[in-house]
């Protein structure tokens, strides 16, 4: 039976993803599990434990909190959700996730999110994996030099000798890799709405969202 209670977003990066899904989970007062922080967690983890069984440990005494709307990771009471964001870590993240025990052993955790509140999940396989029964499946676009330039604006901040050109590529080769895995890729489920955001701004896209939700849900 089809979850009026859950919402997945899935798409590449820096496609707006993460801003959707928050203003939509403070607009419903839904639970928002980004599986994309949950990745680069896992992949934190595993550079300190370089084995799945050690890693999966090493995960288990993280903690997830919600703030604002936004998952946060904390270590020993530290939000380490700062060094998630780092492109390093997106890097090894997405290699990561193309392997059967990273997948399985973040599963579940995904899965138990799931609460009468409501959920909104995004990531790149929420509605065609992890939550196929979902009501309401968003898969989100934009040309990749609109996402360079999102992705750019938000790196510049931190890092004050990134350039435009590796954005660029960075994002070229994670979509390459996202797209090509053999488990769980990227890809829209059947039953998605594709919403292309690169000329439309962050309203528009949540109106055509909250519209689309409206629809599937009534
Ligand atoms: O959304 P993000 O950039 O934080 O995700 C980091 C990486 O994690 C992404 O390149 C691939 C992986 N990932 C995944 O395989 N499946 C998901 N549902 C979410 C992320």
């Amino acid at each position: 039976m089809k979850d009026n209670n859950i919402i997945t977003i899935d798409g590449p990066s820096a496609s707006g993803k993460g801003s959707l899904a928050k203003v939509l989970a403070k607009k419903l007062k839904f639970i928002s599990l980004d599986s994309g922080l949950l990745y680069r967690a896992y992949s934190y983890c595993f550079e300190k434990s370089p084995n799945h069984l050690d890693a999966k440990k090493y995960f288990s005494n993280l903690k997830i909190n919600i703030i604002d709307h936004k998952m946060h990771v904390f270590e020993n009471n530290i939000d380490i959700t700062p060094i998630l964001r780092h492109e390093s870590v997106a890097k090894s993240a997405s290699k990561l996730s193309s392997f059967k025990e990273t997948r399985d052993n973040l599963i579940s955790i995904q899965r138990n999110l799931v609460s009468k509140n409501g959920l909104v999940a995004d990531g790149r396989d929420m509605g065609t994996v992890v939550f196929p029964n979902a009501k309401t499946k968003i898969f989100l676009i934009a040309d990749e030099e609109v996402r360079a330039k999102r992705r750019y604006a938000e790196l510049i901040l931190n890092n004050s000798s990134i350039t435009m050109k590796s954005v660029l590529r960075d994002i070229r080769d994670r979509d390459d890799a996202d797209q090509k895995r053999y488990l769980s890729p990227l890809i829209p489920a059947k039953d998605a709405l594709v919403i292309d955001s690169s000329d439309l701004t962050e309203e528009d896209v949540l109106d055509l969202t909250i519209k689309y939700y409206t629809d599937c849900t009534k």
